[in-house]
């Protein structure tokens, strides 16, 4: 009894210690979570200039939803189409995988890379909710429609650069990122390939460039293929939005 004692007596302060460590290190280290998204859409055509595609797609498709901090952030949290059965048919449509139609490798990917860091926020904190999210996203932006609307079509007549921006930024009343497929030689065009469309925590359309500086520039290519060399687009060279051919 007494023995027993004692050892509470030794072991009291130490465990006052402990969770005093404990409490501050929770004070002091907060969980990072992500505060933007970023939506990004691909141009079918212009990805498949250089890539193998079997898919002919001639809309602006999803490439992907991506909180502006973390990567592969739970390994263990494998991708489970059955969780996602009733949003397959959409998916198919607007998130197609253009190299291997048939496959969920695209969608777990993205999963793996980003839907396990944008699942750290309960707003996206299951599969269902951040494949849903990035569809729901997808249409409130419509950039098919947008760009129609703004008489900014595929076409073998070139744009400028502040043509598009400006149409963007005058309809969403944000910035958003526009990439490109930058030209071997200085007399060619750059191809219009990729759209970043950013969003705050509450999915509230949000300047990409104010906040996104060099870190996300990286981000700038297609993460399924590296080489496909996408970088943000250039203000002085004429863009090609390339039509069916
Ligand atoms: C792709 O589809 C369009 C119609 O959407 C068609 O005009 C074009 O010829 C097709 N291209 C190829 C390579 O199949
Ligand atoms: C990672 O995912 C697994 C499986 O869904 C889950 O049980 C676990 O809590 C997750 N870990 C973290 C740190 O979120
Ligand atoms: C996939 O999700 C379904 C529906 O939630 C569940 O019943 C099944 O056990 C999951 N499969 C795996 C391998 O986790
Ligand atoms: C990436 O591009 C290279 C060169 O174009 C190609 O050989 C490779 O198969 C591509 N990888 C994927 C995953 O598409």
């Amino acid at each position: 009894m007494s023995a027993t004692r004692s050892a509470m007596r030794l072991h009291f302060p130490l465990l006052v210690c402990l969770a005093a460590a404990m409490s501050s290190a929770v004070i002091t280290s907060p969980i990072k979570l992500w505060t933007k998204v970023i939506l990004t859409q691909q141009w079918p055509k212009t990805f498949c200039s250089t890539e193998h595609c079997q898919l002919n797609i001639s809309y602006w498709t999803l490439h992907g939803l991506w909180p502006d901090k973390g990567e592969f952030c739970n390994s263990s949290w494998h991708f489970n189409a059955t969780e996602i059965e009733d949003l397959i048919p959409d998916m198919k449509k607007v998130w197609p995988d253009l190299l291997n139609p048939s496959s969920f490798h695209f969608w777990k990917y993205e999963w793996s890379k980003h839907g396990t860091c944008a699942a750290e926020a309960d707003s996206l904190n299951s599969q269902h909710k951040y494949f849903s999210k990035a569809l729901e996203l997808y249409q409130k932006v419509d950039l098919n429609s947008m760009l129609q609307k703004a008489n900014i079509t595929p076409s073998d007549k070139y744009y400028t650069f502040s043509d598009i921006e400006q149409a963007m930024e005058n309809f969403y009343g944000v910035k958003p990122k526009i990439q490109c497929l930058h030209p071997s030689t200085n007399s060619e065009p750059q191809t219009l390939g990729q759209i970043e469309i950013c969003f705050d925590a509450d999915f509230t359309l949000y300047d990409c460039e104010k906040h996104f500086a060099t870190n996300t520039l990286s981000r700038g290519q297609w993460d399924q293929n590296k080489s496909s060399g996408l970088s943000v687009c250039s203000p002085d060279i004429p863009v090609y939005y390339p039509p069916d051919s």
